[in-house]
C-alpha cells in the first residue's frame, strides 16, 4: 500500500507551478475522437487520469504519442466506436465524454457506465435528455450505455433542468458536427467549458457562447487537427492556496488565470489571509490566524464544490463558528470523518457542516476517501504539527500533479511510501 507521510507544522515558502486542468483536459483528449487528423494538446498535466484516458483512447484505434511530460500528440483517423474497454471507463467519471464524442463522429455510442469520485447519486439523465433532444435513442442495459441516431443527429434546442457541466460538454461534443444549430439553455459557466469549446473552433466547429448559460453551436462538416494548450487548474491553484494559508506560510502561485480563482480568492481575504493577484500569478501569505467564514458551493462562478473538502480544514483552523454548504452534490461529506479522527468538531446537518474552529487538532492515520478529500487531509496533514499517514493515495494521484514534489520544494516535509499491508501506524520513519 502506498501512503503520504507528513511531518507537519512547518509554513510553506516558495513558488509552485500550476499543471494544466484535469477537468478540461479529460473532456478535450475524448473530444479528439471527433477530428480526422493530428491534434497536439499541451499543458496537459501528469496525473491518472489523463493516463486512463490515454489508454482508452489508444485501445479504440486513437493514435497516442507523448512528446513529452504534458505534451500528447493525438490522431484518431481511425477510431473504432463502441470499442472503449470497461474495465478502464469504470474508473473515471469522465469517460460519459466518450458518450458524445462517439454519437459525434459515428452517430452511435457504447460506452460503459462511468465511475469516479462517490458522491452518492451521480445521474446522467440530463446528458440523455439533450442526446434524445438531438435525435438519439439512449438505452442503458448491463452496464452499459447505448446511443443510436437511425437518421443522424440534427440540432435541437437543449435545456438542462441541473446546471451540469459534464451535461453541458457532452451535448457540445454530440452537436458540433450535428447539421442544424444546437442551443443549450441553462448551460454549465465553468472555464473549463469554454476551454473545450475553443479547442473544437480551432478545429474548425462553431461554438459560441460558451462562458455564458445560452451556447449556441452550428454544425459543421468535419473537423481537422490543431495544437492546443490547456488552461492552468483553478482547483490545483486553489488547493495551494489554501495549503499556504493553513501553514502560516507564503507561496507565489504561477501559472494561473487569477479571475478563475475569483470566489477562492475573496473567501481567503474574508478570513484573513493575504492575497496579491497579477497577470498570471497569484501570491498568497497567512500569518496562520484565521477568522471564521460561511461558504455554500454553486456552479461556477460560485464557491466550487471541488474546493469544499480544503475549505472546511481552513475552517477546522480558524476562530469561531464556520457553515459550510454544499449545494451540488448530495454527499460530499464523507471526508468529515477522516478529520474527526484529527480531533475536528464538524458536525452535519443535511447539506451543511457546522465547522467549530480553533479546536486544537492532532495527527492521524487518515484515509484520502476521494480525489478533493485527499487534497483536504494533505492540507491539515501539513498544518498540524507531528505525523500524519495519508492512506487511499491512488485518488488524491487521479487529479494532482506531482503534488509530493510541488509541496517538498516549497519546504514541506511530506514523502510517498510503500508500506507493507497490515504495518500498524508510526511504524514508518
Ligand atoms: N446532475 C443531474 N443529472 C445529470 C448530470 C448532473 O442531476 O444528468 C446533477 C449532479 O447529480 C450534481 C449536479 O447536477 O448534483 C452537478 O453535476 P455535474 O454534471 O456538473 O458534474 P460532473 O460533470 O459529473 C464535474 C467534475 C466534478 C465537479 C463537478 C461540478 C469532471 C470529470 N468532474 O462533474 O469534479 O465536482 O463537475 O463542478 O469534470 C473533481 O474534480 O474532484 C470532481 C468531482
Amino acid at each position: 500500500m502506498e501512503k503520504i507521510i507528513i511531518n507537519g507544522g512547518i509554513p510553506l515558502r516558495g513558488t509552485v507551478e500550476i499543471s494544466g486542468m484535469k477537468n478540461g483536459a479529460l473532456p478535450i483528449l475524448f473530444a479528439s475522437i471527433l477530428v480526422k487528423g493530428k491534434c497536439v494538446i499541451e499543458n496537459i498535466p501528469a496525473i491518472n487520469d489523463v493516463y486512463i484516458s490515454l489508454d482508452i483512447l489508444q485501445q479504440m484505434g486513437v493514435s497516442v504519442r507523448m512528446i513529452d511530460r504534458t505534451t500528447v500528440e493525438l490522431d484518431a483517423t481511425h477510431a473504432v466506436g463502441g470499442t472503449s474497454p470497461i474495465s478502464l471507463v469504470r474508473q473515471l467519471r469522465a469517460s460519459y465524454y466518450l458518450l458524445g464524442a462517439e454519437l459525434g463522429r459515428f452517430g452511435k455510442a457504447y460506452v460503459g457506465y462511468p465511475g469516479g469520485c462517490d458522491f452518492g447519486v451521480r445521474p446522467i439523465d440530463q446528458h440523455i435528455k439533450g442526446f434524445e433532444a438531438l435525435g438519439a435513442s439512449v438505452t442503458l442495459e448491463g452496464g452499459y450505455i447505448e446511443a443510436t441516431s437511425e437518421f443522424g443527429l440534427t440540432g435541437a434546442s437543449v435545456f438542462f433542468d441541473e446546471v451540469t457541466v459534464g451535461g453541458t460538454m457532452n451535448i457540445i461534443l454530440a452537436a458540433v458536427t450535428a447539421p442544424g444549430t444546437t442551443v443549450i439553455e441553462n448551460a454549465a459557466r465553468e472555464p473549463h467549458i469554454v476551454d473545450l469549446a475553443n479547442f473544437l473552433n480551432t478545429c474548425g466547429a462553431r461554438v459560441r457562447g460558451a462562458g455564458t448559460d445560452t451556447i449556441r453551436i452550428r454544425g459543421v462538416d468535419a473537423l481537422h487537427g490543431c495544437t492546443y494548450a490547456i488552461i492552468p487548474d483553478m482547483i490545483e491553484a486553489g488547493t495551494y492556496m489554501m495549503a499556504a494559508a493553513a501553514t502560516g506560510g507564503t507561496l507565489r502561485i504561477n501559472n494561473v488565470i487569477p479571475k478563475h480563482l475569483e470566489s477562492i480568492t475573496m473567501k481567503l481575504q474574508e478570513m484573513g489571509v493575504d492575497i496579491v493577484e497579477d497577470d498570471d500569478y497569484v501570491i498568497v501569505s497567512s500569518s496562520g490566524k484565521l477568522r471564521k467564514v460561511n461558504v455554500k458551493t454553486q456552479p461556477y462562478p460560485g464557491f466550487p464544490t471541488d474546493m469544499q473538502p480544503q475549505m472546511a480544514v481552513l475552517m477546522c483552523l480558524a476562530s469561531g463558528v464556520s457553515f459550510l454548504n454544499e449545494s451540488v452534490w448530495d454527499n460530499r461529506f464523507k471526508y468529515v470523518e477522516q478529520l474527526h479522527r484529527m480531533g475536528a468538531s464538524i458536525k452535519i446537518d443535511g447539506k451543511t457542516a457546522i465547522v467549530e474552529g480553533g479546536v486544537p487538532l492532532t495527527a492521524a492515520q487518515v484515509s484520502a476517501v476521494d480525489l478533493r478529500a485527499g487534497a483536504a487531509m494533505v492540507i491539515a496533514g501539513l498544518a498540524i504539527e507531528g505525523k500524519t499517514e495519508i492512506d487511499g493515495i491512488h485518488c488524491i494521484e487521479r487529479g494532482y500533479d506531482d503534488i509530493v514534489g510541488k509541496l517538498r520544494a516549497v519546504g514541506a516535509d511530506v514523502k510517498k511510501v510503500v508500506v507493507p499491508d497490515g504495518m500498524p501506524f508510526g511504524m514508518m520513519a
